[in-house]
């Protein structure tokens, strides 16, 4: 049984608070599209979806005086992977995760990007940190509009709680694989 699950940390006060700047729906769909590429990559999904959860919460606000976000400014000025890899290591400590689980989580997150460094990660990242990259490309669009995608809290523990479910039978099978089915 896992310590910390998805439901743990979406519900956690610190989650609550930075993760709605960068989108409850997109943080959701990315960590879905992270336990697939995890399964098919031989990759933990246990830490593919918690670090997909949180790739994005280290996004700080960035709407103008109108309302709007400059896109192009926020870009070039953006460290939310320095800030998320933080947030979510704090985090997953707080809950109790070990210490091995937090820091590889929080690597991935910090790494899920290069837009913030001054060279590529192309061919850099382990198989871990790729997954999350492409779990948050598969949902990105144009302008980050994918930021903008709702979904209601109800609605995003309801969907976190089936993929806590998935990821805690793979994890079961993983554990015991030569057991027959009852
Ligand atoms: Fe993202």
């Amino acid at each position: 049984m896992r310590k910390v699950t998805l439901v743990d940390l979406f519900k956690h006060h610190i989650t609550r608070k930075y993760l709605h700047r960068s989108g409850i729906h997109h943080a959701v769909t990315a960590a879905y599209y992270a336990f697939d590429l995890a399964l098919q990559r031989n990759v933990s999904v246990d830490f593919a979806t918690k670090a997909a959860l949180l790739h994005d919460i280290g996004h700080y606000e960035w709407y103008n005086n109108n309302g709007e976000w400059d896109y192009d400014e926020y870009r070039e000025n953006d460290i939310h992977a320095i800030k998320g890899a933080e947030r979510a290591h704090k985090l997953l400590i707080r809950l109790g995760e070990n210490r091995s689980a937090a820091k590889h989580i929080a690597v991935a997150v910090l790494l899920h990007t290069d837009s913030y460094l001054p060279f590529p990660l192309n061919g850099k990242q382990t198989a871990l940190q790729e997954v999350i990259t492409l779990a948050d490309n598969k949902d990105e669009q144009p302008k980050g509009m994918h930021h903008y995608k709702q979904m209601e809290i109800s609605e995003a523990i309801k969907h976190l709680h089936q993929l806590d479910l998935k990821v805690d039978a793979v994890l079961a099978k993983q554990e015991s694989p030569n057991e027959m089915p009852g």
